[in-house]
């Protein structure tokens, strides 16, 4: 059966309210759409975990900064919902931008912890808000038990599961490894703006993280790793905005040897910033 499209909350709460008097339980898969095999690996994780499956598609406005992509960014509905069916996913929400947010829309979550710590917050302040503003959101019109994130963007993921933490929003945010293409690189709606050549290099971002994480898992200090990956990144033609060692839970500057590390670099090739990460 071919996923029903629902357009309002609305339609979305008809439909959730009739998984829940069966008794089933549900998960959302929160996407911008222009889905590839990393969101496809969402689904697929989600039905794992539930019954059902939802899949949100909203290029959300409020995420992007004036000067960003938003209306550039790739947006292929009929390809989507093709892609969904084949996973079997019944329901696809896809609101109207009015729908969301009306003239009147006068709200914004704001977040700090983890979405203030000198990362992507300093290369896309609106960045945060905006999406702790339309998880809420979705996560309080779907009333989903599972809410399905990718750990590609970490800091994303963690400011999602602080988000529902805070605002006792009953969803278990799940975090999902990072889906790779062949060669490494980590899989992305805009990987699509990347030439042929652009593409040949992009691979050098997880290289170099990875050279970076077996050096300081070979007792070298974690600046020394992290600024001869950024190095290498820069001498191959990459404008590195930050290649850096945190706490995997915190996202905070390490400060003793035996915190958890998480890698994470963002760095742009052309026109087409890649942001990545990897566990140490
Ligand atoms: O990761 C994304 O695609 C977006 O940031 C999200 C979580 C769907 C919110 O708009």
């Amino acid at each position: 059966m071919t996923p029903k499209i629902v357009r309002n909350v609305t339609s979305l709460r008809r439909e959730t309210a009739r998984w829940r008097t069966e008794g089933l339980t549900y998960a959302i898969v929160p996407t911008m759409g222009a889905l590839h095999e990393g969101h496809l690996d969402l689904v697929r994780e989600g039905f794992k975990r539930a019954d059902r499956v939802l899949v949100s598609i909203f290029v959300n406005p409020k995420q992007f900064g004036a000067k960003e992509d938003l209306s550039h960014y790739p947006r292929d509905e009929e390809g989507d919902v093709e892609k969904l069916n084949q996973e079997g996913v019944p329901l696809i929400y896809a609101p109207t931008s009015d729908s969301i947010y009306p003239l009147d829309f006068s709200t914004t979550v704001h977040i700090e912890g983890p979405a203030k710590v000198g990362l992507e917050d300093k290369y896309r302040p609106h960045f945060f808000d905006g999406v702790a503003t339309i998880v809420s959101k979705l996560f309080i019109q779907s009333g989903a038990n599972y809410a399905m994130f990718g750990e590609k963007d970490y800091q994303q993921l963690l400011v999602v599961t602080r988000v529902a933490k805070d605002l006792d929003i009953p969803t278990e945010v799940v975090g999902i490894a990072t889906r790779r293409e062949v060669d490494g690189l980590a899989m992305s709606s805009r990987n699509r703006y990347l030439s042929k050549t652009e593409r040949g290099h992009a691979t050098a971002i997880h290289k170099n993280l990875q050279q970076a994480a077996e050096k300081i898992r070979g007792g070298i200090n974690q600046q020394t790793a992290t600024r001869a990956a950024s190095r290498s990144l820069t001498t191959l033609g990459f404008k590195v905005d930050y290649v850096t060692a945190r706490n995997a839970e915190t996202l905070a500057v390490p400060q003793n040897p035996d915190e958890p590390l998480r890698l994470l670099a963002a760095a742009w090739l052309g026109k087409t910033r890649l942001i990545d990460n990897i566990a140490v």
